[in-house]
């Protein structure tokens, strides 16, 4: 594993040197990634289905064996399954709009980020029932609970994260989809948090699409993210425009996957770069997510030893994503986060997380919380140096 740059901050050089933000976007990306990233741009410049001349047709290639790489990574039997987005807040877009019509009615759980959030209340505008299931303090959704509501009304979707990107917690997306088959209804996922960081298993798990970012624990280039929609689910495109496959002549899109949801010119270099890093975390995600959990332990037991800090989510040492949010009792969180960067060079993120759902649920919306995300290249030295500097700051 690569270490993040180091010595201090310049104008000319806004590299920090400890990022404790992967929660955002993971960085700095494997080279293997980067080398992908820079081959696509210098070897690989044709428009991928828009030509028959060799460059196109390799560029088809590269994309063809990223799909097939990441198809691999996430247990999706069939890749054509695995579409192309810009990011996870237009997959979910595409998972939401795409199923979800006037009359429809939906559980969600309370730990939601705006990505689904946002369209949600747009639909509610238009006609669909939102009832939200309130999650504990701790940011779990109760299968228990989400059953009572689903039960209680024919249910179009149960929508849900994979984890949350305010506490860390986990949520219990198999006993979902189990209740959500049960009574005739959809499982809708918003997996940003969870690939990378956790083994994903699309085939087993039975939701029915996931969404989920390429640029954070997927270790990819921003402006890349997947949606895996179930063979038997029947999304309506949200975008219509030119294809690498189908009849040109045709005013209609293709009906076949994955070309009936890439309209446009794909991110090529995006998509090469994710490629190579779904190979990097095949071959050793084991190793990073081991480390991931060490520094997630060692990260939340140095919050608890300085005084007044409250940290949310999943107590010590129960199964989390490596995201650990505090709040201190005296110290704005806002307040923090500027310290740590301009007096120690150290990057992590205060605010509300574009989560206020998941704030009001765990108490936090007035005041926010400080979310220290650990991932790929952040050594135990980060995680002390930046936990030696908070409890200067807040002392
Ligand atoms: C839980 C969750 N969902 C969705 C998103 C949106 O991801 P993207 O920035 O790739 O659109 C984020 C990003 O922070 C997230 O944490």
């Amino acid at each position: 594993m690569r270490s993040p740059a180091s010595g201090l901050q310049t104008a000319s050089d806004p590299r920090p040197a400890v990022y404790l933000d992967h929660a955002a976007t993971s960085w700095p990306k494997p080279s293997q990634v980067v080398d992908a990233v820079s081959r696509s741009l210098t070897e690989l410049g044709g428009n991928p289905g828009r030509g028959a001349y060799a460059m196109a047709l390799a560029a088809s290639r590269a994309i063809f064996d990223a799909r097939r790489s990441l198809a691999g990574l996430l247990g999706v039997p069939d890749s054509c399954d695995l579409l192309f987005q810009p990011s996870c807040t237009y997959a979910c877009n595409l998972m939401l709009k795409g199923s979800l019509r006037p009359g429809d009615r939906v559980v969600v759980g309370s730990m939601e980020h705006n990505a689904v959030a946002r369209p949600l209340a747009r639909l509610a505008e238009a006609g669909v029932e939102v009832v939200v299931v309130q999650a504990d303090p701790a940011g779990l959704v109760d299968p228990g609970d989400v059953e009572r509501e689903v039960r209680a009304a024919p249910t179009k979707a149960v929508i849900c994260q994979h984890a949350s990107n305010l506490t860390g917690t986990i949520q219990p997306l198999g006993d979902l989809a189990d209740i959500a088959h049960e009574y005739g209804s959809l499982l809708l996922v918003d997996g940003a948090q969870g690939a990378g960081h956790l083994d994903v298993d699309l085939a087993a798990l039975g939701a029915d699409a996931y969404a989920t970012s390429g640029h954070k624990g997927l270790l990819g280039p921003q402006g890349i993210g997947l949606l895996y929609v179930a063979s038997g689910l029947d999304l309506e495109e949200q975008a219509e425009g030119g294809t690498g496959a189908g009849a040109s002549e045709t005013l209609t899109m293709p009906t076949e996957r994955p070309d009936r949801y890439e309209a446009g010119t794909l991110n090529t270099p995006g998509i090469i770069g994710l490629g190579a890093a779904a190979q990097l975390l095949a071959a050793e995600g084991g190793a990073f997510r081991r480390m991931e959990a060490e520094l997630v332990r060692r990260l939340h037991e140095g919050l608890l030893e300085i005084d007044g800090f409250r940290v949310l989510g999943p107590p010590p040492g129960a199964p989390r994503v490596p995201v650990v949010s505090a709040v201190h009792d005296t110290v704005d969180a806002d307040r923090i986060a500027f310290e740590l960067d301009r007096r120690y060079d150290i990057a992590v993120r205060g605010g509300l997380h574009c989560a206020p759902w998941a704030h009001e649920t765990v108490g936090t919306l007035e005041c926010g919380a400080v979310r220290f995300g650990v991932g790929w290249g952040v050594t135990v030295e980060h995680v002390e140096t930046a936990l030696a500097a908070i409890a200067e700051i807040v002392t």
